[in-house]
């Protein structure tokens, strides 16, 4: 907006306060000489807020796999290819990828461009239900099955019927249950805990994990017969730091989003910000980035956001080079303590964990973090 003033209003302060916060321009009557300006400066004007368009708006919505699973980089394309083709097939699909690059996301992708979309999506963290309860959480159980089952539920898998069952973090599923799972997912059929009636149910299985399922097979942790029944058709999710362009593209994304909830001044990135945003690794791949953001949105000071405000001014490459040096230590003592502790216990994982002082789970994470292969 460019004002036309004439000198009575010069005279206002409220007024020309509200002409210097709204307003690109503003010129005094009369204006007839200064035409050629007010072009200049309209002209000026136009190409600031197209510029202004590009560097903040939001990146157009449906440019992704799904209206939730966002972006377009290379490896996200083949991802959606993959997940329109495993859709309709019915085999099992198995999920891999790092903490928080969408595992989910994907899995709910490939349910909803699947033939079962009208159906259920029931998903089970196999890792955050206790070892007890697992039986009963999956495949449900009858009145007086054990102490405090004091009337009949429904599993997970039932609840599934017709439906996608999607089994997270199957990796952390303990050995034990891994048969009666093998057994469900050939023939279709389990029995609640607690009666010997056979049940049977149509439901398709995607699994997900972030441990390598080959290493805990060699391990022994983890059977192999289900091993290569779960593992028929596979997905990688490309961890954050590969996909090039989408990272500004999804930080923009959840900065305009952010916005709806929480008023701040931030408006866009500065170009050290998108530089951090690119060099950083992303250990958390989505979720860190979304926090990050968040985060940013609140601390902001300008409508540019800093790389401090994300708490990326001290980026890995920009490091003190014994800084580095220390975390290499850290990192190769970690992995000498693990080798150690396998040779002392003949490879014997339980005993390497209880000499380690870390859960099972957690050694299989330094195996495949330290890429150490057991004989
Ligand atoms: N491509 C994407 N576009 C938009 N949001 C995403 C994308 N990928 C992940 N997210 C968001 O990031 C978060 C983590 O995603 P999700 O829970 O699916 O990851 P995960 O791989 O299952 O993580 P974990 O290994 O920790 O279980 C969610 O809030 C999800 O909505
Ligand atoms: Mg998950």
């Amino acid at each position: 907006m460019i004002a036309v003033l004439d000198e009575h209003h010069h005279g206002h302060p409220e007024f020309m306060k509200a002409v210097a916060a709204t307003c690109h321009d503003f010129f005094t009557t009369p204006v007839a000489e200064a035409t050629d300006i007010i072009r200049y400066v309209l002209a000026h004007a136009a190409g600031f807020a197209r510029l202004r368009a590009q560097l903040f708006e939001p990146p157009a919505a449906g440019d992704g796999i799904g209206p939730d699973l966002l972006g377009s980089c290379p490896a996200m394309k083949r991802l959606g290819t993959l997940i329109g083709k495993f859709a309709r097939a019915e085999a099992p699909v198995m999920i891999r990828g790092e903490s928080g690059t969408g595992k989910e996301l994907v899995a709910q992708a490939i349910h909803r461009a699947s033939t079962r979309a009208d159906g259920p999506f029931i998903a089970v963290n196999c890792g955050a239900i206790p070892e007890q309860l697992v039986e009963s959480e999956l495949f449900g159980h009858v009145k007086g099955a054990f102490t405090g089952a004091v009337q009949d539920r429904l599993g997970r898998a039932a609840l599934a019927d017709g439906g996608t069952l999607f089994l997270d973090e199957i990796g952390d599923l303990p050995l034990s249950h891994q048969v009666k799972i093998l057994r469900f997912i050939q023939e279709g059929s389990f029995e609640r805990v607690g009666s010997s009636r056979s049940l049977r149910v149509d439901v398709r299985i995607i699994a997900a994990t972030h441990v390598d399922l080959a290493a805990a097979v060699k391990a022994q942790t983890f059977r192999e017969d289900l091993f290569y029944r779960i593992n028929v058709l596979q997905i990688n999710v490309p961890p954050l730091r590969e996909r090039g362009d989408d990272i500004e593209w999804l930080a923009r994304h959840f900065l305009s989003r952010v916005k709806q909830q929480t008023p701040t001044v931030a408006n866009g990135f500065s170009a050290g910000a998108l530089l951090a945003l690119r060099r950083y690794r992303w250990p958390g791949n989505v979720r860190e980035l979304i926090n990050r953001v968040s985060k940013a949105a609140v601390m902001a000071e300008g409508a540019l956001i800093t790389p401090a405000e994300l708490d990326l001014s001290d980026p890995p490459g920009d490091r003190d080079a014994s800084v580095i040096n220390l975390q290499e230590a850290r990192e190769r003592a970690e992995c000498t303590a693990v080798e150690q502790a396998l040779r002392d216990s003949n490879f014997n994982l339980s005993q390497a964990a209880s000499q380690l002082g870390v859960s099972r789970m957690t050694v299989y994470r330094l195996l495949e973090k330290h890429g150490i292969r057991i004989p």
